[in-house]
């Protein structure tokens, strides 16, 4: 039976709630992205220090490990944009990941900005084949059922 995996990174729980809908639906394994030292939930206070570390090139540490890729089929990889791009956690995720060849289907969590998040995407996953981005705003995201709805039709149009 083909196994998928969902890695994704949340700070306000709204990827978690994506990446748990995206669970149910497809039976994948959960693997949650965790800095050592968590984000303030204030997004300006999280971005003074986000944007700081881009400038020192001192990306967060984590306090979570690596997910052997190769035993899976697919690899969902969700996150937020944090300044119009991967955050930062994930960012630190991808120097060491390698996605062994696997299709990944990423989607992203944002306002209104996310302009670099598919291209970045594309130079910072190691051995990844990355498939078109599954954008959503905020107005989809408080909508329950507009949520699982747009969740339901991108796993249909991937073939699930
Ligand atoms: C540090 C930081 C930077 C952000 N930068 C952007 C941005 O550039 N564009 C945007 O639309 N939203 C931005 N946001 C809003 C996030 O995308 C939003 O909070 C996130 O999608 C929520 O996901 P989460 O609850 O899973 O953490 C930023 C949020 C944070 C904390």
């Amino acid at each position: 039976m083909s196994k998928d995996l969902i890695i994704f990174y949340s700070s306000t729980n709204y990827n978690r709630k994506v990446a748990e809908i995206v669970a149910v639906k497809t039976s994948a394994d959960l693997f949650e992205v965790k800095p050592v030292k968590a984000y303030d939930t204030n997004m300006w206070v999280a971005w003074d220090v986000a944007k700081r570390e881009r400038e020192e090139n001192n990306l967060p540490k984590l306090a979570t490990d690596y997910p052997d890729m190769s035993k899976y089929d697919r690899i969902f990889f969700g996150g937020p944009s944090w300044g119009f791009t991967i955050s930062n956690p994930l960012q630190t995720f991808l120097q060491t990941a390698d996605f062994a060849s696997k299709r990944v289907y990423p989607w992203v969590t944002f306002y209104d900005h996310d302009e670099n998040y598919l291209s970045d995407l594309k130079k910072q996953a190691k051995n990844a084949e990355v498939q078109p981005l599954l954008e959503l705003t905020m107005g989809v995201l408080n909508n329950r059922a507009d949520l699982g709805e747009t969740i339901e039709n991108w796993l249909k149009k991937i073939g699930e």
